[in-house]
């Protein structure tokens, strides 16, 4: 069977993306512009700035995906590009750039949900995996935990309430006075802390054993630093980082587990930026082993933002026969499992 070759783009928040993958899964370039130094003036991301920083930056950073591929846009079979969730500008700069290269260069467009492709990580990551597995998603905006049935098609068996574990990590951070991106920072300082030094708690939704909430959490950090802000009690912020990343780690591996075992699948897999964790990863790691399941998550810099992974996903939209015509637009809050 003939080669098939990729061009992913990914704009969707605040890093502008392209890789080009082969056949799905070997990837031969996979370049990342990232706008954090500027967002990270202001707090959090300005959707204002990413969008024109998209615009500014989105040729240069294909061009240098081909260059780094050695391959041209004669070489690419189809333009896969993240049409949904996310920033509405910010969309609209990868969708109307691969839009315009699909027509100019009479290629096929594939939009590609940005959830699909930070699922789609791993099979980068793990080349033999092949649905069905569970996958926990955890990222910025979501906290999901799916049956992967096939490519691109799932069963949402769990999610958040409330926050997305990413959110709420991003917020404890502010709290703390890590500033952002925060997931990274209280990752790095929970390293120095006790994770059983505050009692936090887990939060459950009654009758819903599979759904997640950590509002209930971000209030207790919340709580528990104005308390202190108000009798003069030094906070240990290494301790409060790891308490509570304890307590997001403990409620995502222990319901992750429990689908697997009812489900009755043998493989967990994580997606999405929360994934980079290091506690996460090594938690989900033991718990699958000590329940005989085997445990797959992508490189850090497959689990953040990246368009590998949207070219990934793309592949197995294309192979399907699932092309986009020229009417494809952004979906800023298009759901996991909608095309
Ligand atoms: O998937 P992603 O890059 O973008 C979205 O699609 O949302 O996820 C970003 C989220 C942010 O909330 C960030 O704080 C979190 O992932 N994150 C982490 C870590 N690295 C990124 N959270 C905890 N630990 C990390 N090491
Ligand atoms: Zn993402």
């Amino acid at each position: 069977m003939k080669d098939v070759f990729i061009l992913g783009i990914e704009s969707s928040c605040d890093e502008t993306a392209a890789a080009v993958v082969k056949n799905g899964r070997e990837v031969l370039s996979n370049i990342i512009s990232s706008q954090i130094d500027i967002h990270t003036i202001y707090g959090g991301v300005v959707p204002e700035i990413a969008s024109r920083l998209h615009i500014q930056n989105i040729n240069g950073v294909i061009r240098l995906a081909l260059k780094e591929a050695g391959k041209t846009f004669d070489d690419i079979d189809a333009i896969a590009v993240t049409y949904g969730p996310g920033l509405v500008g910010a969309l609209l700069a990868g969708v109307s750039e691969a839009k315009a290269l699909a027509y100019a260069l009479n290629k096929p467009l594939v939009g590609v949900h940005h959830i699909e492709g930070h699922v789609a990580a791993n099979f980068i990551a793990h080349p033999k995996l092949k649905p069905p597995f569970v996958c926990l998603i955890v990222s910025g905006g979501h906290t999901h935990l799916v049956v992967v049935k096939d490519y691109g098609s799932f069963e949402i068996i769990g999610k958040t309430g409330d926050d997305a574990a990413g959110e709420a990590f991003d917020k404890v951070a502010r709290a703390v006075g890590l500033g952002y991106p925060g997931g990274p920072k209280v990752d790095k300082l929970a390293r120095e802390g006790n994770p059983h030094a505050i009692e936090f708690p887990r939060g459950e939704i009654k009758g819903a054993p599979y759904d997640f909430t950590f509002s209930g959490l971000k209030s207790a950090v919340l709580n528990y630093i104005n308390h202190a802000n108000m009798t003069g009690e030094e906070i240990n912020k290494a301790d409060l980082c790891a308490s509570f990343q304890n307590a997001v780690v403990e409620s995502l591996v222990e319901r992750t587990v429990a689908c697997a075992k009812e489900y009755k699948y043998d493989t967990v897999a994580m997606a999405g930026g929360v994934s980079a964790n290091s506690a996460l990863r090594k938690a989900m790691e033991e718990a699958c082993t000590s329940a005989g399941l085997s445990c797959c998550y992508p490189d850090i810099i497959l689990c953040t933002d990246n368009a590998a992974m949207i070219a990934s996903a793309g592949y197995y939209e294309f192979i399907n026969g699932n092309i986009a015509d020229e009417y494809l637009n952004a979906v800023p809050n298009l759901k996991l499992g909608e095309r």
